[in-house]
C-alpha cells in the first residue's frame, strides 16, 4: 500500500528500511535513508503508525497500549 503519494514510498518500503533494528527512527530519518524528503506531510501520521507496527512486531510493544499503534482508535477520534 503507499503511504506517501509525493515519494510514491509503500508500507513495504518503510518496513524494508526498518529492518530488524527495534529502534524508533523518525519519518525524516526514514525519507532520508530512501533518498527523499517529506513535502505535503500528510503521510507522516500513517508513517509514524508503521514505524510503531514495525516495533510492535520486532516484540518492543507489549501490547498493553503504550504505543500510537495500540492507541491508534483513540488517537483518530
Ligand atoms: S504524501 Fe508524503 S509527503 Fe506528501
Amino acid at each position: 500500500m503507499i503511504l506517501c503519494s509525493c515519494n510514491v514510498l509503500s508500507d513495504r518500503d518503510i518496513r524494508e528500511r526498518l529492518g530488524d533494528s527495534p529502534s524508533r527512527r523518525s519519518p525524516g530519518a526514514l525519507f532520508r535513508q530512501l533518498g527523499c524528503e517529506p513535502k505535503c506531510g500528510r503521510c507522516i501520521r500513517n508513517i509514524l503508525a508503521t514505524i510503531d507496527q514495525h516495533r510492535a512486531t520486532a516484540g518492543e510493544c507489549a501490547g498493553e497500549g503504550a504505543c500510537d499503534s495500540c492507541r491508534a482508535d483513540e488517537l483518530a477520534a
